[in-house]
This record gives structure tokens, C-alpha cells and sequence, in this order.
């Protein structure tokens, strides 16, 4: 606990000095008002002051200085005989107590004492509240609806267990972001989180990504390689698009899970890894499974505990949420000060079906800034096509069929009538376009 000592009477100064630091505090001092406003930079934690000083800066001044600058800081006054009129104004002022001078070395130590604890106390909640905020910015997940709740307690649940997940969704609603949730809460949280995305390994080297091989496994494999595997070890693996997993590679993995061991390429020994699997794919599990992407095995060992996270069309009560989230952050990434969105632009952001889920709002919301919004995002700042599928009806979303109609009616408009040029507006086939005219009964 630092205390800032500001007084002309050095005789006063070195008195009090002596008293604060027997008692166990810091001490910096300052013989003026204009000295004590550069002492503060060095981390003041009390301000106790003379009210009268010589110089531009008396007690007063200083104590205007610190609320305007410094507001928090507490402020204690030590006034002379015939000044308590000016310590009451001063307590209007802001000050956080005086003592009249003389006092004895009792009251001082008291009336510090009494802010020290309160000071401490400030101190420790706001560490609290910044570990409370890094938390939630662990795992930063928006979300309101009651199935985004859902999807909460369930990543708690996983958290405290070691078995497989699998999580469901479509893109950008968010799959990665539960994965480092279900991590970060864990206790493997200080460990590795690993993510490997299946779908961009190359099938001849998924499993030496995954495994690790030998030197000499393969003609380039030119020394010994751990592996995905061994670099989780201990910690989180997150095996994202595992539908593109190569059919041999996900044996491998069933293997893996099943032994908590694995074999590099071009090893005969098996060697024990303690990975835990967190799995992800947006693809619909039972077409997959069907049209055998993801065997059936190792689906089923993979989903001892399943999250689905839901469309954003499906929650869109989490929209504004989201949208003032992603305010804030672009606000602060562009350093900005956006207030918000006009109700008009919320009712187009909250009607859209967001076919790219979150992700998507997302980039809608970094476009608005890009292209410079003023102080609101207005419904025209919003990118034509979020305004054209929501516009075109009234009430309820479109479904799919709809918005076709809707987007073949207007090309033909747009190419009056010509259907050659209107099959090329919509980037279909003409025997399409015309097979689509017949279907939804569009009239000439
Ligand atoms: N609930 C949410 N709260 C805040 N941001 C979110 C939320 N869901 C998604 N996002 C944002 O959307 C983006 C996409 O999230 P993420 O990469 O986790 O999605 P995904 O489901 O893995 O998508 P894909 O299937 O396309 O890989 C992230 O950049 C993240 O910032
Ligand atoms: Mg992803």
C-alpha cells in the first residue's frame, strides 16, 4: 500500500513519513501540489494531503486534479486550526475524510487504515472481475436462447469428464469455439489444444499427420515424425471435418481410442498417448453414415456425448446479442465508436436465415465498418443480398423454394424475358432454368 504524503512543513513531512512507514506502509512524498501530481504516476494508492501549500497547486487544487484525473484515488486532507470550513467544502469536493491537525499518531494510522482496507478490498475485486471477464473471454460464446444454454452446460459437463465428443453443426456456428471451451474448461486446460483439420490433410499423409512415422516409413519421411497425436498428449485433440477422414485413417483413429495408443508408420511398436478427442462435422452424421464417410464404428465411439449446436436461424433471439458483441470488438479492433444498429437494420439482421450462421453475421457486421458506417449501422449499410432475401417478403423468413422463385422471377425481369440471358444471370443450366419455370408455375 503506497501512501503519498504531500506536505510544505518538512519537519511535518518527515514526521508523518516515519509514522506511515513504521506501520508497514510505502511511502512517497511530495513537498507541493505540482510535485504530488508527478508522484502519483508512481502508483499512489492514498493521497494524504496539507490543505495549505504555497505554490500554484494547494490541497484544494490538488484535490481537483486527482478527481478529474485520477477519480478513486482517495484523497485524505490535513487541515490547520480555522481551515475545517474549507476540509467540509473539500469533502463536497470529493475528499474521502481530513484530520485536523494536531492529531495524534493514532488518528493518522486510523483514518489511513481505513482507506488501506478499502483499498485492498477495490484492488481484489477488480482482479476478481478481470479473471471473471477472461473467462468469459475464454471462451467469448455468445449466446442467449435457451438452446445456446443448453450447448453451455453441456461444454461443462464435457469439461469434467475424459470421454469423446463429438459436435454437430453447421459452419460458422461456432464448432471450434466449443471445442476450446470444453479444453479451456478441462483440467487439460494448461496442456495442448490441438486442432487438425481432416479435410485439408492430404489422404496419403493423414496418417503420418495423425500417428507420426518412422525415418525411412516413406520415401520423404527423412526422420522420425511424432504426430498430432503426441503433440495432444496430455491435452486436447480436436479432430474438425471428420467426415473427410480418409475410411483406412479412421480405423486407425477407432484403434487409437479404443488402446489410448498408437502406432506411428513404419513402427511395430505401439506407444500410449493420453489425448483427449474432441471431434467436429458439419455434415448431416446419418447421410454420412450412410453413404459410409464416417464409419459407423467410430461414430459411435465417438459421440459418447453429442453436442448440436443450432442454426442461427433456429435462435435468432441471440442475434442482438451477437451484434452488439461483434460491435464492440470491431469498435475496439478499428478503434471506433459505433453505438449500435438502427431498429430497421436489426429487424433485417434478425429476419435473415444466415445460411453461414455466425461467421457470417460476423463478416456483415466487420463489412459495415469496413465500408466506413457513421455512428449507427443503418438498414443501407447492410450488403444487398442480406437486404434482398428479407425485403422481398413480409412476415416470416422465406424458405428455400420461395427465395428461388423469387430470384428466377426476377432475372427473367431483369433479362425481359429472355431466358438464355436470364439462365446465365442465375449461373444455372437453360434446361434447368426451364424445368425451374415449370416447377414453380412461374407465368411469362
Ligand atoms: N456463439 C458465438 N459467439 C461469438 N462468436 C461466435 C459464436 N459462434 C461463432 N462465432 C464466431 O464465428 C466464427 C466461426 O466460429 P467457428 O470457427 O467456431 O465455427 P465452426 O462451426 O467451426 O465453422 P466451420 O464449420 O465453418 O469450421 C468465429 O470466428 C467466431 O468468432
Ligand atoms: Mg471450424
Amino acid at each position: 500500500m503506497n501512501v503519498l504524503i504531500v506536505e510544505d512543513d518538512p519537519d511535518m513531512l518527515s514526521s508523518c513519513e516515519r509514522l506511515l512507514k513504521r506501520a508497514g506502509y510505502q511511502t512517497l512524498v511530495a513537498p507541493s501540489g505540482e510535485a504530488a501530481i508527478k508522484e502519483i504516476a508512481e502508483g499512489a494508492d492514498i493521497v494524504l494531503t496539507d490543505l495549505r501549500m504555497p505554490g500554484p497547486v494547494d490541497g484544494i487544487g490538488l484535490l481537483k486534479w486527482i478527481t478529474k484525473n485520477k477519480p478513486g484515488l482517495p484523497v485524505v486532507l490535513m487541515t490547520g486550526y480555522g481551515t475545517v470550513k474549507t476540509a467540509v467544502e473539500a469533502m463536497k469536493l470529493g475528499a474521502a475524510d481530513y484530520i485536523t491537525k494536531p492529531f495524534t499518531k493514532e488518528e493518522l494510522l486510523a483514518t489511513v487504515g481505513r482507506f488501506s482496507e478499502k483499498r485492498k478490498l477495490e484492488i481484489e475485486v477488480r482482479k476478481l472481475r478481470k479473471e471473471i471477464r477472461r473467462a468469459a473471454g475464454v471462451e467469448g460464446i455468445i449466446g442467449r436462447s435457451a438452446s445456446m444454454r443448453a450447448v453451455f452446460e453441456k461444454i461443462s459437463a464435457a469439461a469434467s469428464v475424459e470421454s469423446p465428443v463429438l459436435i454437430l453443426g453447421e459452419s460458422g456456428t461456432g464448432k471450434e469455439m466449443v471445442a476450446r471451451a470444453i479444453h479451456d474448461q478441462s483440467d487439460r486446460a494448461k496442456q495442448p489444444f490441438i486442432p487438425v483439420n481432416c479435410g485439408a490433410l492430404p489422404r496419403e499423409l493423414i496418417e503420418s499427420e495423425l500417428f507420426g512415422h518412422k525415418k525411412g516409413a516413406f520415401t520423404t519421411a527423412v526422420a522420425d515424425h511424432d504426430g498430432m497425436f503426441v503433440a495432444a498428449d496430455k491435452g486436447t485433440l480436436f479432430l474438425d471435418e471428420i467426415g473427410e477422414m480418409a475410411p483406412a485413417a479412421q480405423v486407425k483413429l477407432l484403434r487409437a481410442l479404443q488402446e489410448k495408443a498408437i502406432r506411428p508408420v513404419g513402427d511395430a511398436r505401439e506407444r500410449k498417448v493420453d489425448a483427449r478427442i474432441v471431434a467436429a462435422t458439419n455434415q448431416n452424421v446419418e447421410d454420412a453414415i450412410e453413404s459410409k464417410q464416417i464409419r459407423e464404428d467410430l461414430y459411435y465411439r465417438l459421440s459418447v456425448i453429442t453436442i448440436q449446436i443450432p442454426p442461427l436461424r433456429d435462435r435468432r433471439e441471440d442475434v442482438p446479442v451477437l451484434v452488439s458483441h461483434f460491435i464492440d470488438r470491431f469498435n475496439s479492433i478499428f478503434g471506433r465508436t459505433v453505438g449500435g444498429v438502427s431498429p430497421q437494420a436489426m429487424d433485417v439482421l434478425q429476419s435473415h436465415p444466415w445460411p453461414g450462421n455466425v461467421r457470417q453475421l460476423e463478416n456483415v457486421i466487420e463489412g459495415c465498418f469496413a465500408m466506413g458506417v457513421k455512428d449507427r449501422v443503418e438498414a443501407t449499410d447492410l450488403p444487398a443480398t442480406i437486404r434482398v432475401a428479407t425485403t422481398a417478403h413480409v412476415g416470416d423468413v422465406p424458405s428455400l423454394t420461395e427465395s428461388e422463385k423469387v430470384l428466377i422471377e426476377r432475372a427473367l425481369k431483369a433479362a425481359a424475358g429472355n431466358k438464355s440471358q436470364a439462365a446465365r444471370l442465375l449461373g444455372i443450366s437453360r434446361t434447368r432454368l426451364y424445368n425451374k419455370i415449370e416447377t414453380y408455375k412461374i407465368e411469362e
